[in-house]
């Protein structure tokens, strides 16, 4: 039978809201670590001055363990010396395979906080940028405490404004909050920021963390982030049906962002330090974001580079804990 267009996007709705997503993939500890590539690289990522290291260097640094205890898996900054090259180490991992739609569960009981820092949870297709999409989970910078959550296109990609609970977040132009498309936005994209005071930073690590989840079909992509202490059970059974989610934080829907956009993609986990956004904000109080002073007034630092290079103890805070990943198709 051929179905019209809206009866057949109907019945995937209805399919959406009903599905038992099967588990493909969980990734914890040693699994997680041998799913990664480490990109090495010093002051290479958005003007940032982190300084990658290779899997052997981040565990002989002691940057990158697993816990015998809990079998969580921890990616830290440096608290010591900057390098010499005046860069701080720390980790950015890039999946070994690419993913092309599913259920992206991830369990972040701890995540990067403090003046300096740029972490990023995301998705995005490897040296295609950006014909074949970026889809950012987990972002923010310095104090926040409110998560971002951003798509970045090519044209012709509009997000719709009903359907999630944040607030786009591109104030430079309002006309354009709802453009995905690259180009037009200096490279930002269609960005959402969560409501919730406890989805990035240190509200987040004193709740225990909290769980966030992509789901990528051929509907749209929707992101949902839920507390520790708010995670639903079919989430926490490992047997997610999508019953209890509610409205998800962010939501692109296919209908006026076509999922041709998004190719096959890697995952992402980094901490940066500084770069564009970074050094970008460093003497904005961002209260939009649930941070109430400048780091510039804060630290007595007037860059972010300075800040980080002179102040290893500050980067105490500045750690990724990642209980597991499941994927699920
Ligand atoms: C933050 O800065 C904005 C202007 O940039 C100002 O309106 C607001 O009152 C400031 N908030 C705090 C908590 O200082």
């Amino acid at each position: 039978m051929k179905l019209t267009t809206a009866a057949a996007a109907l019945s995937l709705c209805s399919l959406a809201s009903a599905k038992t997503w099967v588990l493909s993939e969980r990734l914890a500890g040693a699994d997680l670590i041998q799913a990664f590539n480490f990109e090495v690289g010093a002051g290479t990522d958005n003007g940032g001055i982190a300084d990658y290291g290779s899997l052997q260097t981040s565990r002989r640094r002691g940057l990158l363990a697993v816990s015998a205890t809990t079998g969580w898996t921890m990616l830290k900054t440096s608290t010591g010396a900057a390098t010499p090259e005046g860069n701080r180490e720390s980790i950015r991992m890039s999946s070994k395979k690419r993913y092309s739609g599913g259920l992206f569960v991830f369990d972040v009981t701890h995540m990067p906080t403090g003046c300096g820092v740029w972490p990023a949870l995301w998705m995005v297709a490897p040296d295609n940028w950006p014909t074949g999409g970026e889809i950012d989970i987990i972002e923010g910078v310095h104090a926040t405490t409110q998560n971002l959550m951003s798509t970045h296109t090519t044209s012709v990609c509009i997000q719709q404004t009903t359907g999630f609970t944040g607030t786009f977040s591109y104030t430079a132009n309002p006309a354009l909050a709802n453009t995905c498309d690259v180009v037009p936005t200096n490279n930002q994209g269609c960005g959402v920021r969560s409501p919730s005071t406890k989805s990035f930073g240190a509200s987040f690590n004193q709740a225990q963390g909290g769980v966030y989840a992509l789901q990528w079909d051929t509907t749209g992509l929707r992101t949902y982030f839920w507390p520790r202490s708010a995670v639903p059970a079919d989430i926490t059974a490992g047997a997610p049906t999508g019953t209890g989610w509610g409205t998800p934080a962010n939501y692109v829907s296919a209908a006026g962002c076509p999922m041709t956009h998004f190719d096959p993609m890697v995952l992402v986990v980094n901490t940066n330090l500084c770069g564009t956004w970074g050094s970008g904000v460093w003497s904005d109080n961002l209260s939009y974001a649930g941070q109430s002073y400048s780091c510039a007034a804060k630290t007595g630092y007037s860059t972010c580079e300075a800040y980080v290079r002179a102040n290893g103890g500050a980067f105490r805070q500045a750690y990724w804990t990642i209980r597991d990943i499941k994927v699920y198709v």
